[in-house]
């Protein structure tokens, strides 16, 4: 045992070593920054504001050891367990969880150590081989790492963009295995970011169907913390997407760090808080039930994260990654286009519908101004309940009454577009598909399967399956005049296997399907570019940027409930730009918890995203059907601001009792304030406003006029609530 003595002595050392090299990767406003140590080790001395390209090795040097920990390669008071290690292997000194962990084929040793070797500087933002990946918008500085394991002869790339206009990094590593022998990648995480610190609020968004993605926030405690999903996709339980803040954040004021993967699977986000005060996120495929084989002179790539600084609160946080994913992620095409109001019959009809239903439903359609008619499930095949059809992607021509192309003209005729619904993914017993093809679905042998809403997920890692989708998808979309898909996916993985895979290959299967998946979605989505997309996984069960880099909106939660839709809303704008986030009018009394909330409120609600209808307008009265078409007016008129304006969550008394959210662009700002539950002979406050341009005034719908420092500083008058569920829309014009 040390004495009193020695232990103050330890106390006061600090860390012994020198620095080679440093690097920093600058955008507008922040920074992220590496350091080599002469050994070789690359360490990340820091993420935050802008400070230069100074020389920040005293980050390294001026830490005060602790007792008990190793020295590394021998090297009194080296200990790289308290350091910010870049990307620490399971080998070093470091005895916390790794960010690689490799099992070589030729001894079975799990021991790594990788050293800087090089680096360059890439001419291009690089793409991901098979992965959806960011481009390149504006000034990106592209740096690429390689650290060598030396014993092994095996290589680690990683690639690091910073991209200037958004503040926003993303990072990618690729393990490349020049040994002679074989080895297994049990943990490859995409990004290790430590911080000398502990004192961190995290934000998750978590919930569960119909409940997705509520904003959960929680200081940090020593130890593992974060979501993770083992269900073969996102889930609705957990999005890949976790922020690290000061305890003092607020919507507009403080640090934020924002982390995000592009990934559609099994995914790890969190952090562990270590014995010394220090804080390690990583992100990346979920360790568990994972591992992949690399044979000689093969590579694997982790999916890309994204990573985002603010010191100006959680808005700019995620005003940041809205601007990014604007921009840089989602489909060129209609990134910036304004989306169509569509109706979706699901609601209305369900599986319950013939052409007349459907026609007249389209005819009501029209009639309020919505602009694009959804066919939903039951089209196909034998397909009138859950239990049967899926996988037979053809017209029932009996329950259409005709063809599909006459359906699709008389639609059209009506002055609407077209769109229709699949679940690629899946397959029911009762198919034709599943007659034909019973060994294409993921299943262990001798096993009974767990058959999920009567369905099972097709193995599409099988290339037969991927060229049937593809070609079976491809070909109604060249024969038929679509103007938009919901990609849907309804069940999560359970009976995980492949019988193409070898035995020791079966846990690349989770990771393979998302690989099969994008390769699928990339054939599909780039051969018709005018089509546009919209994925949906039993609602929010798949809403990731891995989606999104193919479908360019995502259905948020089949909760339609405007209340319940709130939470779900507000969480999803941490990360994801409104125009991403689908929200439709529903019935009333609301069809998944029987709420009644007016049409006002559900309308106020659902335009906050991507805006439609799904419920039976031939139910409806006409003075309903007017309101409704007035709306629809009143909203193509906003509609730019609504999809496109910036979003800013302003700050509310009680948080749980209300939101307000403003959009705003260079001509308009619209504010949404909605209270759940009326407050008694309580008198409704200013809202204050934030972020307006400073230089100008603004007018509200009365003809009243304000400073836009006066909007801010006092604050909009806003309505007293009058009953439960109360919504009103303010919007305000630059003059
Ligand atoms: C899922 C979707 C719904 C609807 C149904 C159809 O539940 O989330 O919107 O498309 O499938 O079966």
């Amino acid at each position: 045992m040390p004495t009193k003595l020695t232990e103050h002595k330890v106390a006061a050392e600090k860390m012994v070593l020198s620095v080679t090299d440093q690097f920093h990767l600058l955008t507008e406003n922040t920074q992220l920054s590496f350091a080599v140590t002469d050994q070789g080790n690359l360490f990340t001395t820091y993420f935050g504001k802008k400070l230069g390209a100074i020389d920040l090795s005293y980050v390294l040097k001026d830490v005060n050891r602790a007792s008990y920990l190793a020295d590394t390669y021998g090297i009194k008071n080296y200990k790289v367990e308290q350091l910010p290690l870049t990307y620490p292997s399971f080998g070093t000194t470091d005895l916390n969880q790794p960010a690689v962990h490799i099992e070589y084929g030729d001894d079975g040793s799990r021991i790594s150590d990788f050293r800087y070797i090089s680096h360059r500087y890439l001419v291009e933002k690089p793409a991901l081989e098979g992965l959806p990946s960011t481009h390149a918008i504006g000034k990106v500085t592209s740096l690429e790492i390689t650290l060598l394991d030396a014993v092994k002869n095996v290589k680690l790339y990683l690639t690091i963009c910073a991209f200037e206009a958004y503040d926003t990094f993303t990072q990618s590593i690729r393990l490349e295995n020049l040994s002679n022998a074989a080895l297994t990648i049990d943990r490859l995480m995409s990004t290790h970011l430590m911080f000398l610190k502990d004192k961190f609020e995290m934000i998750s968004l978590t919930g569960a169907w119909g409940r997705e993605a509520y904003v959960q926030r929680k200081a940090l405690t020593q130890g593992f913390q974060g979501v993770s999903s083992a269900r073969g996709a996102s889930g609705h339980g957990q999005n890949p997407f976790v922020a690290l803040v000061d305890p003092n954040t607020t919507q507009n004021t403080g640090e934020a760090y924002g982390f995000n993967l592009i990934y559609s699977g099994n995914f790890v986000a969190g952090c562990e808080v270590d014995m010394h005060q220090n804080t390690r996120v990583q992100l990346g495929i979920n360790p568990f039930d994972f591992s992949w084989t690399l044979e000689p002179t093969e590579s694997f790539t982790t999916p890309e994260v994204v990573m985002t600084f603010a010191d100006k609160g959680l808005n700019q946080m995620s005003q940041q990654f809205h601007q990014f994913y604007t921009d840089c992620l989602v489909p060129e095409n209609f990134a910036k286009k304004e989306r169509p109001v569509l109706l979706n019959n699901w609601e209305a009809t369900y599986f319950d519908f013939d052409r007349e239903k459907l026609l007249a439903l389209a005819d009501k359609a029209a009639y309020v101004g919505a602009e694009l008619f959804v066919l939903d499930d039951g089209w196909y095949g034998r397909r009138d309940d859950i239990t049967s059809g899926l996988g037979d992607w053809y017209p029932n021509e009996e329950k259409l009454g005709g063809t599909l192309d006459e359906l699709i003209s008389e639609v059209q005729q009506k002055g609407l577009q077209f769109g229709i619904w699949f679940e690629p993914e899946m397959i029911c017993e009762d198919s034709e598909l599943f007659r034909q093809h019973p060994d294409w679905m993921m299943k262990v042998p001798e096993r009974t399967p767990q058959i999920i809403r009567s369905q099972y997920v097709l193995d599409l890692t099988l290339t037969e399956v991927q060229e049937y989708l593809i070609s079976i998808i491809s070909t109604l979309l060249e024969k038929y005049d679509i103007s938009y898909v919901k990609w849907d996916m309804n069940r999560n993985f359970s009976d995980i296997y492949s019988t193409k895979l070898s035995k020791n290959r079966q846990k690349e299967l989770a990771h393979r399907y998302i690989l099969a998946l994008y390769h699928i979605l990339d054939e599909i989505t780039k051969a018709h570019p005018d089509v546009l997309f919209e994925s949906c996984a039993g609602g929010g069960g798949r809403f990731d940027p891995g989606m999104l880099a193919y479908t360019n909106q995502i259905w948020a939660s089949d909760n339609t409930d405007a209340i319940a839709r709130l939470a779900t809303q507000e969480g999803l704008s941490y990360a994801y730009p409104s125009v991403t986030v689908s929200g439709h009018v529903s019935a009333v009394p609301n069809h998944q918890i029987g709420r009644i909330t007016s049409l006002g409120t559900r309308t106020a609600v659902a335009q906050n995203g991507n805006f439609g209808y799904e419920l039976n307008l031939s139910a409806l009265t006409e003075s309903e059907l007017t309101k409704i078409k007035a709306d629809v007016s009143r909203y193509k008129t906003y509609r730019k601001t609504l999809q496109f304006g910036q979003h800013t969550r302003l700050e509310v008394d009680n948080p749980q009792n209300e939101h307000a959210w403003q959009k705003s662009d260079d001509k308009l700002v619209i504010v949404t304030m909605i209270q759940t539950l009326v407050k008694p002979n309580s008198v409704a406050k200013r809202l204050r406003l934030l972020d307006l341009d400073d230089k100008v005034n603004y007018q509200d719908e009365s003809g009243k006029i304000y400073t836009a420092n006066e909007l801010m500083s006092i604050g909009l008058p806003v309505e007293k609530p009058t009953h439960d569920y109360f919504a009103k829309v303010y919007v305000l014009t630059k003059v």
